[in-house]
């Protein structure tokens, strides 16, 4: 196929009448390519391959077959979510795929930061490929390739083929429907097509999610402390009007652990690490201002809340000298 390009006089999408105009000619390119064949999808739950999954549900429904891989490194409520609207709401072919077990035992004792990310990064196209394989007729790969993936790839920034790595006899043709549209541009025809809010507006997460905020080898029960204490934190911003105007906010747990009390006995326990850190381009950060009311707030339920939590530390650290995530 020819490479479709961005027009450069193209009107940015900011009105739900240029998204529907969009979302239209779209349904239309995308039923024009596929025809009656199969479509397979990485269905992280992410914005880019949720807005993709929606527009080929609406232009081919059951032709689409989503995979959602939950490596067990995923927010809390984000695979349930996922499945809820996804396979309850709008009636997709969806295979979920619990991998956690998979992730979590390949991952057990590995330190270093770049390992783990190769580890999770290779097992995902390694389960994604598992269940390709499994499925007859499939033609075509959808990818939530957006404008600047395009374009930093192009500079030799990244690569920018998403599901990029697959083996090399699954020869698909690429589906790209948002691929000539900027972020601003893809949670606009997001909410057009109906997707709820917080899928759409969220906050970015790294590919290898939580695995890169749990410092070092991850354990299950550290990892579950980060979990829980993340969700804490979500909320609270929800509720305190912080979600949408703070660029990134998550919580750490390093592997290390301090003395306390707890119910008038000695604890020796871990820390949890609060980030929120404002950015234009994730180049440079700066750290958000969170009210002392609100963080003496977080301590308590976080301490509360989380076992195996003793305290609560904010990272008052720009970008640089620290980066935005802790590894
Ligand atoms: P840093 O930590 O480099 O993060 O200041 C900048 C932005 O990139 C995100 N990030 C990642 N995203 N895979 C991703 O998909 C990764 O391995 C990764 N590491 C960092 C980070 O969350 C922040 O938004």
């Amino acid at each position: 196929m020819e490479e479709i390009r961005r027009p450069d006089d193209m009107v940015r999408i900011t009105t739900p009448e240029l998204a529907q105009a969009f979302i239209e000619e779209q349904v239309k390119l995308v039923q024009e390519q596929v025809g009656d064949k199969k479509v397979l999808l990485a269905l992280s739950g992410g914005v880019d391959s949720s807005v993709v999954a929606a527009l080929l549900i609406k232009a081919i429904g059951k032709q689409l077959v989503c995979v959602h891989v939950n490596h067990g490194l995923l927010r809390k409520g984000e695979p349930e979510q996922v499945i809820e609207v996804f396979r309850n709401q709008m009636n997709a072919n969806l295979v979920y795929v619990d991998a956690t077990d998979r992730f979590l035992d390949k991952l057990a004792n590995v330190e270093d930061p770049e390992t783990k990310r190769k580890i999770i990064g290779g097992e995902f196209i390694e389960v994604f490929a598992e269940e390709a394989r499994k499925l007859d007729g499939i033609e075509f790969l959808a990818q939530g390739t957006i404008w600047p993936d395009i374009l930093e790839s192009e500079k030799g920034i990244k690569a920018h083929h998403n599901a990029g790595g697959l083996p090399e006899d699954m020869n698909f043709e690429l589906v790209e429907p948002v691929k000539i549209l900027f972020k601003d541009e893809v949670r606009i025809v997001g909410k057009e097509l109906g997707l709820p809010d917080n899928m759409v507006f969220r906050q970015p997460f790294p590919g290898p999610g939580l695995g890169v905020r749990c410092p070092g080898a991850i354990t299950r029960d550290r990892l579950e402390a980060v979990r829980e204490s993340d969700a804490i934190l979500r909320e609270e911003f929800a509720k305190n009007n912080l979600e949408g105007k703070v660029w990134q906010y998550f919580t750490v747990v390093p592997d290390f652990k301090s003395t306390g009390i707890k119910n008038g006995k000695r604890s020796f326990e871990w820390s949890v690490i609060i980030r929120a850190v404002n950015t234009q381009d994730a180049m440079t950060a700066t750290v958000e201002n969170i009210p002392f009311e609100l963080m003496q707030h977080l301590v308590e339920r976080i301490t509360a809340e989380v076992p195996g939590v003793n305290r609560v530390l904010y990272d008052f650290t720009p970008k640089p000298t620290g980066t935005i995530e802790f590894e």
